[in-house]
């Protein structure tokens, strides 16, 4: 068995510390050592987007990063959206506009679309489809899931307005 390496990030506002081989994926960490089950495991080969995280700032498909890349970094799953007891701009959404049914794409769409309205707060329709793309829905058709990030941009638009120099949650300020 190889020998196990000492890994630290900050997960959805907290520091952990981690024992992994340098082999282990970052979706199995989260899963088995973190009980962070929020990101599923699909396809396990970089097709699905169920396992989808941001990390530092991007959208990473944890079932293909080694946790010790992680090192030092800002994970944020979907457990890390609730802040202080209220559903995300994107929870919400998904759930008024029924962009979800069986829920076991959902963690990674609304972890993906999080990362969408950081870097462009108001997309177009296309937009949406082109950054959604690697996220795959069995069940919903994704025309609700667009409507979704469609809601959750506007609700995110207003509540910056309300706060100017506010930004959408970062990962730090969304956990519990
Ligand atoms: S499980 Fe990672 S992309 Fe499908
Ligand atoms: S809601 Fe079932 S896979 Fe997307």
């Amino acid at each position: 068995m190889a020998k196990k390496v000492a890994v630290s990030f900050n997960l959805n506002g907290n520091d952990v510390d981690v024992l992994v081989e340098p082999r282990e994926l970052l979706i199995h960490t989260l899963r088995e050592k973190l009980a962070t089950t929020g990101p599923h495991i699909g396809c396990e080969t970089s097709h699905c987007g169920a396992c989808t995280v941001d990390l530092d700032g991007m959208s990473v498909k944890s079932c293909t990063v080694l946790t010790v890349q992680c090192q030092g970094a800002r994970l944020l799953t979907i457990e890390g959206f609730e802040q202080g007891g209220a559903l995300h701009a994107l929870q919400q959404a998904f759930s008024q506009e029924h962009g979800l049914q069986c829920g076991y794409c959902t963690p990674g769409m609304i972890t993906r679309a999080y990362r969408l309205l950081q870097e462009i707060p108001n997309p177009s329709e296309e937009e949406i489809r082109y950054w959604m793309s690697g996220n795959l829905c069995r069940c919903t058709g994704y025309q609700n899931i667009v409507k979704a990030v469609q809601a959750a941009a506007k609700v995110l638009a207003a509540q910056a307005a309300e706060k100017p120099g506010a930004k959408a949650p970062a990962p730090e300020k969304v956990s519990a």
